[in-house]
């Protein structure tokens, strides 16, 4: 038996998906700036760019305050349990039809590697990112007479860095999608992020974890 259970929360969804489009239209800006891409024209890239990434700032700050004090950090303290069988389940074990390792909870939505891999972006690549960005934007060059707001000696470093991080997140984003497709049918995933509900076995659906959570009037 199937049961339906509401697993994203109406914040959660907004969240995931503003700043799945953020990320990607600061990706398509960010790699015109680079010069590997023409879309917009140069100039609207940048200034495409500087608001976008105003608008990813002030997401950042509403996401933070709701994961603090909704208690949902806690979804991604790192595990080791499982994760071995995780990683076996991707390379091999989806191939030939064996059971996800990890059950799907509303306390615990995450498998080990998903834990890693989102708690890596959250504290290490988008800040990173914000940082070298903000870096970017108030680098003044000390000749043009401009006020100088943070007189960095290589800016070039700065661009580096914030190219890596791009990098990343556009390797991030491919894999991201072929995820989507592997959980129990190859829509169940992305209809969760959309609907907040998933169809989990009956058997599987973590009762106490649902009372727990309704008990304690979890905003939706
Ligand atoms: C709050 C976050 C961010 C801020 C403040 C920011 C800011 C900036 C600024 C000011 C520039 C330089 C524009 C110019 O040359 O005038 C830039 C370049 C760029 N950004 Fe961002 N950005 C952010 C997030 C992102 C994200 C998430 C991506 C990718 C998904 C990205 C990709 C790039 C790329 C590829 C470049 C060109 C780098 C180069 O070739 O030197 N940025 N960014």
């Amino acid at each position: 038996m199937k049961k339906q259970v509401y697993l994203y929360y109406r914040f959660e969804r907004f969240w995931h998906w503003a700043q799945a489009i953020l990320i990607l239209f600061l990706g398509f800006t960010g790699f015109e700036i680079h010069g590997s891409l023409d879309i917009f024209g140069f100039e609207a890239a940048v200034k495409w760019h500087n608001i976008a990434a105003w608008a990813f700032i002030v997401l950042i700050v509403f996401a933070i305050f709701w994961h603090l004090t909704t208690n949902a950090w806690k979804q991604y303290l790192p595990t080791a349990k499982n994760l071995k069988a995780q990683m076996e389940f991707y390379v091999t074990g989806i191939f030939r039809n064996t059971p996800h390792p990890t059950k799907k909870t509303i306390l615990s939505k995450l498998n080990p590697l998903q834990r890693l891999v989102y708690l890596g972006l959250k504290v290490l690549v988008i800040p990173v990112m914000v940082v070298s960005g903000l870096f970017y934007m108030f680098y003044r060059y000390p000749q043009s007479g401009d006020i100088e707001t943070i007189n960095i000696s290589g800016l070039e470093n700065i661009a580096l860095v914030h190219t890596l991080g791009a990098f990343l997140l556009v390797v991030f984003v491919i894999v991201h999608l072929y995820l989507i497709t592997t959980g129990h049918t190859v829509t169940s995933n992305l209809k969760a992020m959309i609907t907040g509900y998933e169809e989990i076995e009956e058997e599987d659906a973590d009762e106490e974890a649902e009372e727990e959570v309704r008990k304690h009037d979890i905003p939706v």
